[in-house]
């Protein structure tokens, strides 16, 4: 992206602090960041810190640069606006259309992404204003994050946490990429989605496991979750990409308790995504104790039996009524080419074989793909559409397959969980 013209608004909270990394994101991404605190937001984070990190002047007034009428220009040539925490206070003045700091003012020339990021108590989050405010901006365009339960300011816990400074610049960056990539579209659809690596224990201390980052299936629980679906995250092993906000997470271990989660979870779900890398063999003997090295001798084979291919079996679920008939289920096919044919070859056998509705086709090796941020491929469906998922971030190519998924989903955007 070229550098692009960032509005930071900060409400008066006790998460002001966190916004800090935000800003400091987009400054060392080469963006032109204004920071728009509030007058209340200076209690908690001074105005001098938000200078240093912005690189800008900071005011909280429609009347300070009156010269330069700041409130007008800078709205108007804003790429993205980020409300950080958005305060409930604050969502009511910008659903009021009020213009009584340079915010909201600044909101109201704004034609580019808005989104916002609520902290609060949680009783302030479900109060019935702040629940038609909520759907207010969403109604007119803006996005607002659902946001993490858990550890609010003093003892208390519940809903209302403001999500971690990464997930707010991952969606960020998103909506610079793509204004209209988070619609709240999906709004009460029931998704299970898999991700990361399985690991199979060979004895107490070691494992085979695969270099699965769980990028791209956290990447999709995190734009389902604020595209208004109800997200099951069932991981494996991952190099630890931030629980995303508002998704519940199922840690597991080995192909098997993954297969076993996922049976579980996929009978009360809409929509069934396998991105896990399931390893495909796992040793026969778990022994109790550490393998020890025999004194000068061979070591000793490892036996593999096969694992159960879980995106089948779930297929196989669908068509006996274990799970819902009209559900949807995607998965992910990983693969290099061969003698035998092209990455896309391999894919069509794949989703033929495999019997799901939608496959990912990633071309994976040579540094491609797993663990990396970016990620290209194609989205095979079984009508046998194919579209191509041009290269772009992994939070991107989620809102695509998310695009496609939608479009799937019984009823479009009705909760089929009535
Ligand atoms: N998968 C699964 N259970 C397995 C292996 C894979 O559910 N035991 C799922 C993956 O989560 C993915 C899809 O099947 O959604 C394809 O995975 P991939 O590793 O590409 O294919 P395999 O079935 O293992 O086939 P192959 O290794 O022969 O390419």
């Amino acid at each position: 992206m070229t550098r692009a013209h960032v509005i930071i608004g900060v409400g008066g909270g006790i998460a002001a602090y966190k916004v800090c990394s935000v800003i400091r994101h987009y400054t060392e991404a080469g963006h032109d960041v204004r920071v728009m605190p509030t007058r209340a937001a200076l209690n908690f984070v001074g105005r001098a810190t938000f200078e240093a990190l912005s690189g800008n002047p900071v005011s909280t007034e429609v009347f300070d640069d009156v010269d330069e009428v700041a409130h007008v220009a800078l709205g108007r040539q804003a790429d993205l606006v980020i409300i950080a925490p958005a305060t409930a206070d604050l969502m009511a003045r910008a659903v009021a259309g009020r213009a009584d700091d340079l915010l909201t003012a600044s909101l109201l020339t704004a034609r580019c992404p808005v989104l916002f990021v609520p902290a609060m108590h949680t009783e302030m989050w479900e109060h019935p204003a702040t629940v038609a405010n909520v759907e207010t901006l969403r109604g007119r365009g803006a996005v607002v994050m659902t946001p993490a339960s858990g550890r609010l300011t003093g003892s208390d816990t519940g809903a209302g946490r403001m999500p971690e400074p990464s997930e707010i610049a991952a969606l960020g960056d998103l909506l610079l990429d793509r204004a209209d990539a988070l619609p709240y579209d999906l709004d009460g659809v029931r998704m299970v989605i898999s991700a990361g690596g399985t690991r199979e224990a060979l004895d107490p201390v070691r494992y085979l496991g695969n270099h699965s980052s769980g990028k791209q299936g956290y990447a999709l629980a995190r734009a389902a979750a604020q595209r208004g679906a109800a997200v099951t995250l069932v991981s494996g092993a991952t190099s630890d990409p931030g629980d995303p906000a508002a998704v519940t997470v199922v840690t597991v271990d080995s192909a098997r308790e993954l297969q076993e989660q996922m049976s579980l979870l996929a009978r009360e779900a809409d929509v069934v995504i396998m991105s896990a890398a399931v390893a495909d063999f796992r040793p026969v003997a778990v022994a109790d104790a550490k393998i020890k090295k025999t004194a000068g001798g061979e070591p000793a084979p490892i036996e593999l039996a096969t694992n159960p291919d879980i995106l089948a079996g779930l297929v196989t679920d669908r068509g006996e009524g274990r799970i819902p008939t009209e559900s949807v289920i995607v998965g992910f096919a990983a693969e290099t080419g061969d003698a035998d044919g092209g990455v896309l070859d391999h894919g069509r056998a794949k989703l033929r074989r495999k019997g799901c509705d939608l496959l990912v086709v990633n071309a994976v090796g040579e540094g491609k793909a797993f663990g990396t941020d970016d990620n290209t491929g194609w989205l095979l469906a079984s009508d046998g559409t194919e579209t191509v998922l041009p290269f772009g971030s992994k939070t991107l190519m989620a809102s695509r397959i998310l695009d496609v998924v939608a479009s799937l989903v019984p009823h479009g955007q009705v909760p089929s969980s009535t």
